[in-house]
């Protein structure tokens, strides 16, 4: 852990132990409910064996068999009625939770919309009511309920942000809907929990969870990118617009065949993985597929100056 913690631009590491959210919360106390009646089952069970085991061993010099017992309705009450409370216990919390996770929060007034595509390997995020998609860095504003709706453009993948919320399916053809909230400002790591192919490893995703006026201000930024043209990087945005712009977008209202650019200097990571500086982005470029095993980005083929021309035009873009 120690190691890990330096890497500040990947946030912290996710743990479903250190909830951040109030749907991780109640999940934890789900699991803490049953971890709970699990262990005290065990402990007793096994005090009790072990307390058979040794006080009613042969002894030396004993050969007549014991007293043999044969039903006993005392014992017989308890042993079905402790595991009856026990069951109820765990069950009406757990009905209670899971009708409760199973909220709709699309229509409400106060929640914010976010709809979910995953990809081999990464992940778009689309914001309906502001008509802005882009990839790999979900923000969201602090305290604020988000409602999520998840499909596939291939195969299935699954969201989770440990800290936030549980694992859902993202199905091809088949929405799933979840909700979350950040009770906290920060940024929140996911991951996509379902193999999906040879980068499924690598199929990381951000949580960023700002201030309301934080948020306002990224969408703001999203929808006004305001672009300095710079003179020197004329060449770079040339060959990104005959090269680059088939899949990538770089308007956040356009959707696209790869993740969608917008503001892409402002990401912390390339490939949503790597520090996004120009020794990465150079080498994704040239060669996706031994960054990303699998990757549908084709090498397109350019040479290195021209690489070198589209690192600097991309880092332009924030
Ligand atoms: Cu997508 Cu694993």
């Amino acid at each position: 852990m120690l190691l890990l913690a330096g890497c500040g631009i990947t946030g912290t590491e996710p743990n479903p132990l250190e909830p951040k959210g109030s749907v991780a919360e109640d999940q934890l106390f789900l699991i803490k409910l049953s971890l709970g009646i699990m262990i005290g089952v065990l402990v007793i069970v096994f005090a009790l064996f072990f307390y058979v085991l040794i006080r009613y061993r042969k002894r030396r010099g004993q050969d007549d068999i014991p007293k043999q017992v044969e039903g006993n309705h005392i014992l017989e009450i308890v042993w079905t009625v402790v595991p009856l409370l026990l069951l109820l216990v765990l069950a009406v919390p757990t009905v209670y939770y899971t009708f409760k996770f199973a909220e709709d929060y699309r229509e409400h007034q106060d929640a914010l919309q976010v709809n979910v595509t995953a990809h081999q390997y990464w992940w778009e995020f689309e914001y309906p009511d502001y008509g802005i998609i882009t990839a790999q860095e979900l923000y969201i504003p602090v305290n604020k309920t988000v409602s999520v709706d998840l499909i596939s453009a291939d195969v299935i993948h699954s969201f989770w942000v440990p800290a936030l919320a549980g694992k859902m399916d993202t199905l091809v053809g088949m929405n799933n809907h979840m909700y979350f909230d950040a009770k906290e400002e920060g940024v929140y790591k996911g991951k996509c929990a379902e193999l999906c192919g040879a980068s499924h490893a690598l199929m990381d995703f951000k949580v960023i969870a700002v201030s309301q006026e934080e948020f306002e201000a990224w969408v703001d930024k999203m929808q006004n990118p305001g672009y300095a043209i710079a003179e020197d990087t004329s060449q770079g945005q040339e060959l990104f617009k005959n090269k680059c712009m088939a899949c990538h977008a770089i308007d956040a209202g356009t959707p696209g065949l790869g993740p969608n650019l917008t503001n892409y200097a402002d990401r912390a990571l390339v490939a949503g993985f790597r520090p996004n500086d120009s020794e990465w982005l150079h080498r994704w470029i040239d060669k996706p597929d031994e960054m990303k095993p699998g990757t549908t980005m084709p090498e397109v083929p350019l040479s290195e100056d021209e690489i070198t021309e589209i690192v600097n035009y991309l880092q332009t873009l924030k």
